[in-house]
């Protein structure tokens, strides 16, 4: 069984760009790494991100929001994320199972344990080893998010950003919501401390980025480099 780490925050901390730093590190010193994201990170799950993201889908019911969450999930852990595991290597995931708790339980107010009965059954109790936590205030979070978005809108056309920020049918949720989300984070890292590792998503990307690095290393003793005989 390999190594899986998941990375969790408001909008706009960032946590996608640390995530593609900490891919980049580990597979330049030869680990077998991949890098996905929730929802999303299959052929079919990118299919349910869509529908799920969509603006247009206000009268998207909970039940319907939090089953497509999870209908994702199982896709990706079924098809990448255990597959993977089992060859020991390492997987990064923006975004997991916690998400759900924090959106749809504290966010939306969905009961807690029904929705640990559809995780169990979307991941097959699948849990990550470390979940990195990135901390930002959610009026900042939602600001950077603005402005990225304004800006990408006014680009010419032809130019591209790496990862073109999107303002999807979550973000537009008033911020009461998503202060009900990074309280619901907070819970539950308060519940299970070993798990999670938070840090300020309000520094330098270089810095945070040797953080992480930090808190994920003692995890690699475990897996095989390739290349490298032990
Ligand atoms: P993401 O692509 O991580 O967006 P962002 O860049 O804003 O962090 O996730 C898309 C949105 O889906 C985001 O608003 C969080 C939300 N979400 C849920 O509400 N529940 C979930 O289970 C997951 C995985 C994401």
């Amino acid at each position: 069984m390999g190594v899986f780490i998941t990375f969790e925050g408001p909008e706009g901390s960032g946590k996608s760009t640390q995530a593609r730093l900490l891919y980049e590190r580990l597979q330049a010193i030869g680990y077998p790494v991949i890098l996905t994201r929730e929802p999303g990170g299959t052929r079919i799950s990118e299919l349910i991100r869509r529908i799920v993201v969509d603006l247009r889908h206000t009268e998207m019911a909970p039940t319907t929001e939090t089953l497509l969450f999870s209908a994702a999930r199982a896709q990706l852990v079924s098809e990448l994320v255990r597959p993977y595991l089992n060859t020991g290597g390492i997987v990064l995931c923006d975004r997991y199972a916690d998400s759900t708790f924090a959106y749809q339980g504290y966010g939306l107010g969905r009961d807690l344990d029904e929705l640990q009965a559809i995780t169990t059954v979307a991941t097959g109790g699948l849990m990550p080893d470390l979940t990195l936590y990135l901390d930002l205030p959610v009026e900042d979070g939602l600001r950077r998010k603005q402005v990225a978005k304004e800006r990408s809108e006014q680009s010419a056309p032809g130019t591209t950003f790496s990862t073109p920020p999107e303002w999807n049918r979550l973000d537009a949720r008033d911020l009461a919501y998503h202060q009900r989300v990074a309280a619901g984070f907070a819970e539950l890292i308060r519940q299970d401390p070993d798990r999670w590792r938070s840090f300020s998503a309000d520094q330098p990307l270089a810095e945070l980025a040797e953080q992480i690095a930090h808190e994920v290393a003692p995890l690699l003793k475990r897996v095989t480099r390739l290349g490298v005989y032990q």
